[in-house]
C-alpha cells in the first residue's frame, strides 16, 4: 500500500487505508482561502472547516452563534484553494439537532454550495437518525465524541470528559453506533488517552484526537492555536509551533514606525 503523500486526492477511503497500515492522519482547521492554500500545499491530509471559526474568526466565546450561511462562506473560500486534502465541514449548532430532515438539508446545502467533501456532527446516539439520513444521500459523515463544544452549556465546563466509568462506557457505545451507521472517522476530543486508545482498537474506522493522547489514528488542532495567533487558550494538549501573534504585532509596529517617519515608501517603492 502506498503512503498517503503519494495520492493526488485524499478520500475517506485513503483515510481507512492509513489506519490499516498505521500511518497517522494529520488534520488542521482552516476557514479561508489563503491559509487553506498553505495547508494543502504542505500536504495536510484533512482540512476541517470547524465551527471553531465562531471563536477564532468571529470572536464569539463559544461555537454556538455561527450560522449555516457563515459556515458555507468559510467552506467555499477553503474549497477555492484546496486540490489534495479531504475537506470536512462542521454542521453548526442548530442546523441538525433534533430534526434529521433539517440535518440532511443543512448537509446538502454545505455540499452543493461549497463543494466540500464531507460533514462533521457532534454527538452519539442522539444524532444517529440524522447521521443515517445524511449518509443515505451519499454524504460522508465524520463523528465527534468526548468534549463536544456545542454542548458546553450542558457540560458547564471545558474539563476532560469521560473520566468516570459511566460516561466512558457511553462513549464506547456511541463510537460503535457511529461506526455501524457508516461514519468514516470519529474525532475524540479531550478524553483520557487510555480510553481513546481503547476506542481506536475497538472500531475499524480512524479516530482523530485532540487532547486524546497518542493512541489514536491521527491528530487535529485549531490552526490559530497551533500557530500562536490566539493567545487566550492554553490547554495542556496544545503544542504551539509558532508565536505568530508577537510576529504580526512586531511587523505592524515596524510598519507604523516607517509610515510615521516617512521611511515608507522609499524611492524604489514608488512610480
Ligand atoms: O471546530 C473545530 O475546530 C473542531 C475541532 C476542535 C475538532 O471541531
Amino acid at each position: 500500500m502506498k503512503s498517503a503523500s503519494t495520492v493526488s486526492k485524499v478520500t475517506t477511503h485513503v483515510l481507512q487505508e492509513m489506519k490499516l497500515r498505521g500511518e497517522k492522519i494529520a488534520m488542521l482547521t482552516a476557514y479561508d482561502y489563503s491559509h487553506a492554500r498553505i495547508l494543502d500545499e504542505s500536504n495536510i491530509d484533512v482540512i476541517l472547516v470547524g465551527d471553531s471559526a465562531s471563536n477564532v474568526m468571529a470572536g464569539h466565546k463559544t461555537t454556538l452563534p455561527i450560522t449555516l450561511n457563515e459556515m458555507i462562506y468559510h467552506a467555499s473560500s477553503v474549497m477555492r484553494a484546496v486540490k489534495r486534502a479531504l475537506v470536512v465541514v462542521d454542521l453548526p449548532f442548530g442546523s441538525y439537532q433534533g430534526d434529521s430532515k433539517e440535518a440532511l438539508y443543512s448537509s446538502i446545502r454545505i455540499m452543493k454550495e461549497s463543494g466540500a467533501n464531507a460533514v462533521k456532527l457532534e454527538g452519539g446516539k442522539q444524532i444517529l437518525e440524522s447521521v443515517d439520513r445524511i449518509l443515505s444521500a451519499g454524504i460522508p459523515v465524520m463523528g465527534h465524541l468526548g468534549l463536544t463544544p456545542q454542548s458546553i452549556h450542558k457540560f458547564g465546563t471545558y474539563v476532560v470528559r469521560a473520566t468516570q466509568e459511566e460516561e466512558a462506557r457511553q462513549l464506547i457505545e456511541d463510537a460503535y453506533l457511529l461506526e455501524a451507521a457508516g461514519c468514516f472517522a470519529i474525532v475524540l476530543e479531550k478524553i483520557p488517552a487510555k480510553l481513546a486508545g481503547q476506542v481506536t482498537k475497538k472500531i475499524k474506522i480512524p479516530t482523530i484526537g485532540i487532547g486524546a493522547g497518542q493512541n489514536v489514528s491521527g491528530q487535529v488542532l485549531v490552526l490559530h492555536d497551533m500557530l500562536g495567533i490566539s493567545q487566550d487558550f492554553s490547554p495542556r494538549f496544545l503544542r504551539r509551533y509558532h508565536n505568530l501573534y508577537e510576529e504580526i504585532k512586531g511587523s505592524v509596529s515596524a510598519y507604523i514606525t516607517d509610515v510615521k517617519s516617512g521611511e515608507f515608501p522609499n524611492q524604489r517603492e514608488q512610480y
